[in-house]
């Protein structure tokens, strides 16, 4: 009997294709290339993706023997799960997987933003030895506003609080109680960019929080407040970003995802003042990539065997 076809649309970690084994035929295909991710999709029982590969209702057109897509990672954006569900495939992700790891993540843009360091880092390679010149500010002391306090959003607040910040949060879902027992305060989006001197955002993109934060709302911020998105790119409006860091009411910018990924070489924020800028690192770690890697290479294995997949 042949086996089922794997199909490995992005880098996976290696425990992950140790975790899938011998039972099934495993095929690679650089799933950014829809070209390619076509025509590779028509005989694979499952394809494991990360956030470089779109599986909207083409895609699973291509794939009529698919029972599973697998997203090592968390976010489904790119996934059309109502499509997939319609044709009957099971879609899998690995909601806990990178959790620490964006938070994380968060804190060393906030920080790199904060202190300067990457452009200190290039001009003291340059030469340069330019003290006066990256000059920085601190984080104790600073009203941090967590837009989203999901899984991410509380270890977010939880680690930002140790530095001796005040912690304020928009979540419309999450109970006050809740919050408070994170010793973070509730408040509206229009408070928490009017206080906060750091906003870092945490929010899926959703229709609902797509261009959550645009020019209008970026009018209203406190001046000189750092803005952190490793969350989903399209949540703040880029040009508004741009031009408010260049009017300099934005002092600073951490930023790890864009609308569209890769970054557009034409992009206002590869020119705008004072932004730190990542490739989607986000969940880029040995360990949350061994986590989400096997977490969905042990559903995919249960999907493919006709068993029930419990939770990642
Ligand atoms: C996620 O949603 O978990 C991340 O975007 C994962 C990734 O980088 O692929």
């Amino acid at each position: 009997m042949p086996k089922p076809v794997v199909l490995i649309a992005e880098q996976l970690a290696q425990s992950a294709l140790d975790v899938l084994g011998s039972e099934v035929e495993i095929r690679h295909v650089d799933g950014a290339d829809r070209s390619a991710l076509l025509p590779a999709l028509k005989d694979a029982d499952a394809v494991l993706i990360r956030s470089a590969t779109t599986m909207d209702a083409e895609a699973l057109a291509a794939a009529p023997q698919l029972k599973v897509v697998a997203r090592a990672g968390i976010g489904l954006d790119n996934v059309d799960v109502p499509a997939a569900t319609a044709k009957g495939v099971l879609v899998v992700n690995a909601p806990q997987s990178n959790i620490i790891t964006a938070a994380e993540h968060a804190i060393a843009l906030l920080l790199s933003v904060a202190r300067k360091i990457p452009a200190a880092d290039a001009s003291f390679r340059a030469g340069e030895w330019k003290r006066s010149k990256f000059t920085g500010v601190e984080i104790a002391d600073k009203t941090v506003g967590v837009v989203g306090l999901g899984r991410i959003g509380q270890l977010f607040a939880a680690r930002i609080a140790a530095f001796g910040t005040s912690v304020i949060a928009y979540d419309p879902y999450l109970q006050p109680a809740r919050a408070a027992a994170l010793g973070v305060r509730l408040v509206d989006l229009p408070t928490l960019l009017a206080t906060a001197d750091i906003i870092s955002i945490h929010l899926p993109r959703t229709p609902e929080t797509l261009g959550l934060i645009g020019a209008a709302e970026l009018a209203t911020v406190k001046p000189g407040v750092i803005i952190v998105n490793a969350a989903r790119g399209g949540l703040i409006d880029e040009q508004a970003l741009a031009d408010a860091l260049t009017e300099g009411r934005v002092a600073g910018a951490g930023l790890d995802v864009f609308v569209n990924e890769p970054l557009g070489a034409d992009s206002p924020l590869r020119t705008a003042p004072n932004t730190v800028l990542t490739p989607h690192l986000g969940a880029s770690t040995n360990e949350a990539q061994d986590k989400a890697g096997t977490a969905v290479a042990r559903s995919v294995k249960l999907a493919l065997r006709g068993d029930f997949v419990p939770d990642a």
